[in-house]
């Protein structure tokens, strides 16, 4: 079968490592898409990208590719709305797919690109917007789809973290530790999104959304950042027992659905104080479920782009009409099973 033709828009730390992993794991994401996933156009900007782009069309305008007929799905990877907006509704107009990691973006305009989506039968996959590489997405929206979810809280910025913990363990200053976050590709273009919460809003909005099928309303949500945070503070949280956190917390109550963002003493023996540096975890409660936890890098490189190409292999399988490819689980490798135990 023909491989799926992609453009990808932006060739940044997200775009580069889900390059990387696309060439990388070539073999295995075919075989569970059940069609090659063929990169024909990529957009960017930087002249010395962090992957290696050789034999791969280039251009430096992103609505190249939401126009290129060859292309079926755009991966928006550009960051920041406005142009990213127009990106993504005119990639749409055109009927192609879109895969985004664009959480302000999704928080902000989802409303208007899910109406446009459904309008013209395309599909927009978001897993990478929230939470980095834990598919906690496809976790609330598929996995739990069972469940009337009472309530999800979580560590859903991976550079306020880094940043609480490295205060924490390493004595490091505020300052210190987001410099480090920056230059390991963690924080965000314009860092205040991170430190003052906004990024984490997003994130919860994204999820709220999902978890109680409510629109987006990214307005709604209560943001505090960790900008006010001292390493004497997080020294005397450790005194008493305690890690501050930067939750973002979305609870289904009597007066409606309350969406919040802010520091958080959580006690040493809880689950989620354990979860440091870049890691993100995510802890829903639905009544049929219970408590589940899900936790894993929150960003980076890698574990971001594993989130878009989990997205580019569910589009791939939702386009394919041929029966075998649909259940893709099916795609074993019998002669990769080793007789004897190690
Ligand atoms: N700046 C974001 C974070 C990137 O640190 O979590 C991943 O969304």
């Amino acid at each position: 079968m023909k491989p799926v033709n992609v453009g990808i828009c932006g060739l940044g730390t997200v775009g580069a490592g889900t390059l990387n992993v696309l060439t990388r794991n070539a073999g295995e994401i075919a075989r569970r898409a059940g069609r090659g996933i063929n990169v024909a156009q990529i957009a960017l900007r930087s002249k010395h990208p962090k992957c290696d782009i050789e034999g791969i069309a280039t251009t430096d305008d992103v609505f190249v590719l939401a126009h290129n007929p060859q292309i079926d799905i755009v991966v928006e990877l550009i960051g920041g709305v406005d142009t990213a907006r127009e990106l993504v509704l005119a990639a749409i107009d055109q009927g192609k797919h879109v895969v985004t990691a664009n959480k302000a973006l999704i928080a902000v305009h989802g409303n208007e690109i899910f109406e446009r989506a459904r309008e013209k039968g395309v599909i927009v996959a978001f897993e990478a917007a929230v939470a980095g590489g834990i598919p906690i997405i496809k976790a609330i929206r598929e996995g739990l789809a069972g469940n009337r979810i009472h309530w999800l809280a979580g560590i859903i910025n991976g550079t306020g973290n880094f940043i609480l913990t490295a205060m924490q363990q390493q004595g490091k200053s505020f300052a210190e530790a987001l410099l480090e976050a920056q230059q390991l590709g963690y924080a965000e273009a314009d860092p205040r999104f991170d430190v003052e919460g906004i990024d984490a809003a997003h994130k919860l909005t994204i999820l709220a959304s999902i978890a109680f099928g409510i629109p987006l309303q990214f307005d709604k949500v209560y943001t505090e950042g960790i900008g006010q945070i001292t390493r004497a503070d997080v020294n005397y949280a450790e005194a008493l027992g305690y890690r501050i956190k930067h939750l973002g917390i979305a609870r289904s109550g009597a007066d409606g659905i309350e969406l919040r963002v802010h520091p958080t003493l959580i006690p040493d023996e809880r689950l989620l104080a354990d979860v440091d540096g870049v890691m993100n975890a995510v802890m829903v409660s639905g009544d049929a479920v219970g408590q589940a936890l899900f936790c894993g890098a929150g960003a980076g490189m890698d574990a971001t782009a594993s989130a878009v190409v989990a997205d580019l292999v569910d589009v791939v399988r939702a386009l394919t009409t041929d029966p075998e490819n649909r259940v893709p689980h099916l795609a074993f490798q019998p002669e990769a099973l080793s007789d004897h135990p190690v």
